[in-house]
C-alpha cells in the first residue's frame, strides 16, 4: 500500500465490479437512445473509460473542463468552464460522468451549464458521493458508492495531482495535505 494512505477504501476488484452494475442498468435505461456521456476532467477520465466499455449500447463521449481547487483539499466555491464540450448536446440524452461530489457545486454548476443547451434529458453518474459533504440539496442518478468526509485519491482522484494512477481508492493521512 502506498505510504501516503491511511487504509484502502475500495480494492480495484470492487471497484471494477460495481462500475459493471452501473454499465448494465445504464445499457438498460439508455437503449436505443444513443447517450452523450460528458466526463468531467481530470479526475472522472478513469472512471469513464471502465464504465463506457461495461455499457453496450452505442454511445458518444465528450469531455468538459472546469476550474479545479488546485492545490487546495477544500472547494472555492467558485466555478467557470475550461474547456467547453464539443458535442451539440440539444435533444440528446446527457450522462455527466463524475469521479466525486463533495459539496455538490460542481455538478450544480455542470448540469445548469448543460441545462442551457436543450438536451433531451440530463442524468448525473458519479463513482464517489460523500453525503456528509454535501452544501446544497443535489440528486445524483447513479453512485457507484456513498463515502464518508476522508481525503480519497486514486482510481483518478487526486492530492495536487498526484495519486491519479491508484487503481484503487484509499484514505489520504492527514498529515500529507494538513500542513502543521
Ligand atoms: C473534483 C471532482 C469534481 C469536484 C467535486 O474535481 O472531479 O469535479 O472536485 O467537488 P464538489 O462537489 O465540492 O464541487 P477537482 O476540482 O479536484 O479537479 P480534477 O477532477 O481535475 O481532480
Amino acid at each position: 500500500m502506498n505510504n501516503d494512505l491511511s487504509a484502502v477504501l475500495f480494492e480495484e476488484n470492487v471497484i471494477r465490479m460495481r462500475i459493471r452494475e452501473l454499465g448494465t442498468e445504464l445499457s438498460k435505461v439508455y437503449a436505443e437512445k444513443n447517450p452523450v456521456l460528458i466526463c468531467v476532467l481530470r479526475g472522472a477520465v478513469v472512471f469513464l473509460t471502465d464504465l463506457m466499455r461495461h455499457i453496450t449500447i452505442p454511445l458518444e463521449i465528450d469531455f468538459m473542463g472546469i476550474s479545479s481547487y488546485g492545490a487546495s483539499a477544500q472547494s472555492s466555491g467558485s466555478i467557470t468552464v475550461k474547456n467547453d464540450i464539443n458535442i451539440d448536446i440539444k435533444g440528446r440524452h446527457v450522462i455527466i460522468v463524475e469521479d466525486i461530489v463533495d459539496t455538490g457545486l460542481s455538478l450544480r454548476f455542470l448540469i445548469g451549464h448543460l441545462d442551457i443547451l436543450s438536451p433531451a434529458s440530463i442524468a448525473t453518474c458519479v463513482l464517489l458521493d460523500k453525503p456528509e459533504a454535501h452544501k446544497i440539496d443535489i440528486h445524483i442518478d447513479y453512485v457507484g458508492f456513498e463515502i464518508g468526509n476522508d481525503f480519497v485519491v486514486g482510481f483518478g482522484l487526486d492530492f495536487n495531482e498526484k495519486y491519479r494512477n491508484l487503481p484503487y481508492v484509499g484514505i489520504l493521512k492527514e498529515e500529507v495535505y494538513i500542513e502543521p
